[in-house]
């Protein structure tokens, strides 16, 4: 371990009662899978002393969508000078070869931390191993890296069960309101993104176990003009033919709606084509109230304190989780189904309740 230990110790402890002094308006996670420091890759990140600031290097994904701003405020927010964190942040503008670099930087720079959320969920390995050969430990947030071990704890979506609560939403709402035949036009996230990969793999056990009739699906990369773009063509190939677009998030939504009421397609509630949709930012429940989105599967973006949280017990020398996941309600636009059922990713049956978006739904989100 590097220096400074007893004095992180001292900040984390007095941050953890600030923290607990002014409550916090962020979700509690969800599940948590405990990890021991021997289990843990080396977690020498030097935490603060005499007075040092902790230095924290964090490679965001970039600024696409509503919920990666929510996620640099609430990573910036945490991890602050207020609580003795001295933070490098970098955008990483979507571009994997650019968050490597990134990383790389933290490493050279010793920093006493890095925080990834990682664009794509494979190519780590050998830039993992750099950092766990540096002795720097490695927090992941929001999305999985799946081809490394070599970070301390992760903490994020269970993306393949925000794609299951969909598919079996749609389901029962098609079941509910009499809808024989489905005809889906997809508008995926980022390819190769634990988010697309999860809510795609999850959705998709749907349509194959239903029989659905999936026309299409394009990636939107996670912006709205991507969803735009994509919506426009298929308006174009798909004319009359389609009666749900599911976005991959909400961002992707808006510029797909924007499309089809340029084409003059009614969508929403009271029309023709059921929308679905991934994030629930404030703009997207305001578009669940206003019943332009039918249903809409929140992805939590407020790590920061349970990031903060983390770097604090390493200072310490404490256990940390290697996973945490963070709750995340489902929303909806009307009120005709209490809850769904499906089984989730782990293989256990579980009962969910829908909510109904009001104005202090859309009031109280991020
Ligand atoms: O990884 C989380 C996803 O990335 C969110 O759904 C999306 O809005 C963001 O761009």
């Amino acid at each position: 371990m590097k220096k400074k230990v007893l004095s992180a110790i001292i900040a984390a402890a007095m941050s953890v009662t600030m923290l607990a002094g002014c409550g916090s308006q962020e979700s509690a996670p969800a599940d948590t899978t405990a990890q021991t420091p021997d289990e843990a890759p080396a977690a020498d990140g030097a935490p603060a002393a005499d007075g040092e600031m902790i230095t924290v290097g964090f490679a965001q994904v970039g600024h696409e969508s509503d919920w990666r701003t929510a996620s640099t405020n609430s990573i910036q927010a945490a991890l602050s000078k207020e609580n003795g964190i001295d933070l490098q942040f970098v955008d990483c503008d979507n571009d994997s070869a650019e968050q490597l670099e990134a990383v790389r930087n933290f490493i050279e720079q010793d920093v006493d931390y890095i925080v990834i959320d990682p664009i794509v969920s494979t190519g780590w390995d050998t830039v993992l191993t750099e950092a766990d050969d540096a002795g720097i430990p490695v927090i992941v947030i929001d999305r999985t890296i799946d081809d490394s071990d070599k970070y301390v704890s992760w903490v994020g979506s269970e993306f393949t069960n925000e794609g299951l609560a969909a598919g079996a939403w749609l389901k029962a709402y098609a079941e509910a309101k009499g809808i024989k035949e489905l005809n889906i036009l997809e508008i995926t996230g980022t390819t190769g993104s634990s988010a697309e990969i999860g809510r795609t793999k999850g959705f998709h056990q749907y349509v194959d176990s239903e029989g659905w009739n999936l026309l299409d699906s394009q990636t939107g990369d996670f912006t709205q003009d991507g969803g735009q773009k994509v919506m426009e063509s298929y308006c174009k190939s798909y004319s009359g033919k389609f009666n749900v677009v599911i976005c991959q998030n909400d961002n992707e939504a808006f510029g797909a709606i924007d499309a089809m009421k340029a084409a003059g397609v009614s969508y929403g509630v009271d029309g023709d084509v059921i929308v679905i949709s991934f994030d629930a930012c404030t703009a997207g429940l305001q578009m669940v109230l206003d019943k332009e989105i039918n249903a809409d599967f929140q992805c939590n973006p407020l790590q920061g304190p349970d990031c903060l949280k983390i770097i604090q017990a390493l200072g310490a020398g404490q256990t940390v989780d290697k996973q945490t996941f963070m709750a995340e309600p489902w929303y909806v636009s009307e009120d005709i189904l209490k809850e769904i059922t499906y089984k989730n990713n782990s293989g256990t049956d579980v009962t969910e309740p829908l909510v109904v978006v009001d104005a202090a739904t859309v009031e109280a989100a991020y």
